[in-house]
């Protein structure tokens, strides 16, 4: 497939790096493509950035058939740009695709196409400590039909935004609720796709959590709500009697990108990782016992996100002596080193692009 660009003849003034914030300014270009049952994916073009003319029967709008990715692009210390993972990205989209009955993209041309549309765009990546371009590919269901089945044209398109430092003022601990209320995701469903409906289901047990004083809510399995499968966006870990434990991926989980680095890392390190099923009582019983050292989150935007505080019903507990946690702390610097090229990439993550 041969990829046409248009460049944009109004370029954007740059943000001002201090105030990047997440997910509000845009670059000046994206990447597009589109699917038909007689062309299969064609068109792949890089436009300058624009908004999209829908039909207001688009399918995607009523019936929510669409999938995302999330990833970013980082600056290293000599200015070239650089990707972590990304196959494992493209990968992911294809898994979620195929949850939502949407034809797969190849994925070494959407690699390809990120790659240009990045080159690009290369001045849009930020250059300040902790700031990065996030990328969001994106696919989305663009019959113009009411009626429940699968479309039949879709449009793949990534835009590209230039994010702050997520730990601006500093990596510390957060406070998380436990919902018995709510669930995010149950086996048999979509939860380990990344789908706009699983984000839209999470938004009242946040808003609860936010009410109450808590920043992110964890999330327990759909049927029994016994045990652990996510904490706000991200994965979790636990670190308990020195063995870190995270939820096994059942189907309902996203199987985060970051997660699988902690447990590759973690291992290389000769540290024990074990993937199983954690009921909230043995976190709770850890804790009472001493045991329970940390519990942290993992994701794209924060890397490693340490808990501080959890809630439980009426029990309220401080996660170790509340602060950061050593193996958060190295699996956060560790991670963050390899994306910035700091470290050396012993793993075989980066993707140079330009
Ligand atoms: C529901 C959910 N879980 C986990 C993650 C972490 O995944 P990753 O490490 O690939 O960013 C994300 C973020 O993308 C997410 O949205």
């Amino acid at each position: 497939m041969q990829l046409t660009i248009t460049k944009s003849e109004t370029p954007k003034p740059k943000p001002d790096e201090t105030q990047l914030g997440f997910g509000s300014f845009f670059t000046d270009h994206m990447f597009v493509m589109d699917y038909s049952r007689e062309n299969g994916w064609h068109n792949p073009r890089i436009e300058p950035y624009h908004s999209f003319q829908l039909d207001p029967a688009t399918m995607m709008l009523h019936y929510g058939q669409g999938i995302f990715e999330g990833l970013k692009a980082y600056r290293t210390q000599d200015g070239s740009i650089q990707l972590f993972r990304p196959r494992d990205n493209f990968k992911r989209l294809n898994r979620s695709s195929e949850l939502l009955c949407i034809p797969p993209v190849e994925e070494s041309f959407a690699l390809e196409a990120l790659k240009q549309l990045l080159t690009l765009e290369k001045d849009w990546v930020p250059r300040a400590k902790g700031t990065s371009l996030y990328i969001r590919p994106t696919v989305i269901a663009t019959d113009p039909f009411l009626g429940v089945r699968a479309s039949f044209t879709y449009r793949f398109f990534i835009i590209l935004s230039p994010v702050g430092a997520y730990y601006a003022e500093g990596f510390h601990p957060v406070k998380i609720f436990v919902t018995k209320e709510h669930v995010r995701a149950v086996r048999g469903g979509v939860g380990e796709a990344k789908t706009p409906g699983n984000y839209a289901a999470s938004l009242l047990a946040g808003n609860k959590a936010h009410d109450e004083g808590y920043t992110q809510v964890l999330w327990l399995d759909g049927v029994s709500q016994e045990f652990v499968e996510e904490v706000g966006a991200m994965n979790i870990f636990f670190v308990i009697d020195g063995e870190i434990v995270t939820p096994e991926l059942n189907g309902s989980i996203l199987p985060g990108i970051t997660r699988d680095s902690v447990i590759r890392l973690a291992r290389s390190w000769g540290l024990p990782v074990r993937e199983r099923k954690i009921a909230i009582s043995e976190v709770l019983n850890a804790h009472a016992s001493g045991a329970l050292s940390e519990i942290f989150g993992s994701g794209t935007a924060a890397v490693i996100s340490p808990v501080g505080e959890l809630k439980y019903g009426d029990t309220v507990i401080t996660v170790g002596d509340g602060t950061v946690g050593p193996v958060s702390n190295r699996l956060f610097n560790a991670i963050q080193d390899i994306q910035y090229g700091v470290s050396e990439d012993v793993m075989g993550w980066i993707e140079p692009v330009c």
